[in-house]
């Protein structure tokens, strides 16, 4: 048995230059783990919290010292001197000491920071690489994960909340086909986004990148992003349909007001069913592979909708109506509003529930998609989980800046591994 002898928090900065917050959790051997927290941009309603200190003579109301302190003074000494092997209980326990539902009393972000810190402490206790041991975690609850490397997402060009150009919708993916090997998929990945500079470059369109590394241009409308994908991926080797696909991470809650979604693409704004026609009009034309979040996150209704619109055809991706939280997965799945889930660890706050949420979403046979969030750090830790709970995909925005790429070249290195090992 290996012990947590300690734990303690630092304030860093995420990607964004917001403080974030860092976990370091010290085994009885004397080893370390360290591991940070990302933070979202476009959080949903029913997410864990995500404790802010709110004072605005520090970092602009964006600091994290209460979170920290919550760490060092609460969180780390409830957790001391259990077996860091049984993760269930290390979070079970952050869970208990918190009490509420949303960890709204000590802090989503304090409370994750602590499960992501043991948890790698379990993969150095048992001389593991951190993908081995999550797979060894996912297994206990019951997940069949099979070792392989996820599909990347490809988040080619940022609107929304992410991105300084005028588009409404936030991601416009590129997704290539999941038959290929993870570091071809990489290739093409690089390969478009180069293309993709190039052409809005020629068009004039400034092309700045967005929070998640993917360019963020002015356009006319938003299929004009599709549109311009298109094109770049006419210039490239790779047959659109056939080796590359697109996506949509629309976040839709975001430009919904008073029942309406206003978009660029239209002149009056659209309610659901207008929405919906819409949607079937853009996947005419584009054959799309996947919609993240197309309606606000309690549209119910118009979830199960454009799930039976679209049935067999693309993944309806829950998000923000989701938030990785097993009652909101649950209704989804009775329900029928979706087919496929964007796991975040840190909407909901400790892995262990992450874990029993992915286990659920397999059971009712959706899709799994391993995700970062806009505010992101260097860690690498949600590429060794996509891994190791045998995810579907991953989404790590564009195949730019440091904090995305970390996750990317993480992924080719267990990649290479897993061949030395014949895994
Ligand atoms: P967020 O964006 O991290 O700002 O929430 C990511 C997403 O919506 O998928
Ligand atoms: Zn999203």
């Amino acid at each position: 048995m290996s012990k947590v002898q300690k734990v303690w928090a630092t304030q860093i900065l995420d990607s964004r230059g917001f403080p974030t917050v860092e976990a370091a959790c010290q085994l009885d051997s004397g080893e370390v783990a360290v591991a940070s927290v990302p933070g979202g941009t476009s959080t949903g309603t029913y997410e864990a919290l995500e404790l802010r200190d709110g004072d605005n003579q520090k970092f602009l109301g964006k600091s994290v010292y209460n979170a920290v302190k919550n760490v060092n003074e609460v969180l780390g000494p409830g957790v001391w001197g259990l077996d860091v092997n049984d993760q269930d209980k290390i979070d079970k326990r952050l869970i208990e000491l918190d009490g509420t539902k949303n960890k709204s009393k000590y802090g989503g972000n304090a409370i994750l920071a602590v499960s992501l810190a043991s948890t790698k402490g379990g993969a150095l206790a048992n001389k593991q690489p951190l993908y081995l041991w999550v797979n060894t975690l996912a297994k206990r609850v019951g997940i069949n994960a099979e070792i392989h490397i996820p599909s990347p997402i490809f988040n080619m060009i940022n609107g929304g909340l992410h991105g300084a150009g005028n588009l409404d919708f936030q991601e416009f993916h590129v997704i290539p086909a999941t038959s290929k090997t993870y570091s071809d998929s990489l290739r093409m990945g690089v390969e478009i986004y180069m293309m993709l500079g190039k052409d809005l470059d020629r068009r004039g369109a400034i092309h700045s990148v967005g929070d998640e590394g993917g360019y963020a241009p002015n356009l006319f409308t938003n299929a004009d992003a599709l549109e311009v994908l298109y094109e770049a991926i006419k210039q490239t080797p790779y047959q659109m349909g056939r080796d590359v696909f697109l996506g949509l991470d629309v976040a839709a809650s975001v430009f919904y007001k008073n029942g309406e979604y206003t978009i660029r693409d239209k002149s009056a704004p659209l309610n659901d069913d207008a929405l919906l026609d819409y949607y079937k009009y853009i996947n005419n034309q584009y054959h799309l592979a996947l919609i993240e979040d197309p309606f606000h996150e309690d549209a119910w209704d118009s979830w199960k909708k454009i799930l039976e619109a679209f049935q067999g055809q693309l993944t309806i991706v829950g998000d923000d109506i989701l938030a990785t939280n097993m009652e909101r997965v649950q209704k989804a799945i009775a329900d029928k509003a979706c087919n496929g889930i964007l796991v975040k660890p840190n909407q909901v706050g400790t892995v262990s529930e992450t874990l029993e949420v992915i286990k659920t979403t397999r059971d009712a046979g959706w899709k799994v998609i391993v995700s970062h969030r806009s505010g992101e750090t260097n860690d690498w830790f949600i590429a060794d989980f996509a891994v190791g709970v045998g995810s579907d995909y991953t989404k790590f925005g564009a195949p730019a800046r440091g904090e995305r790429v970390v996750k990317y070249n993480r992924l080719l290195s267990i990649e290479s591994e897993l061949q030395q090992k014949n895994i």
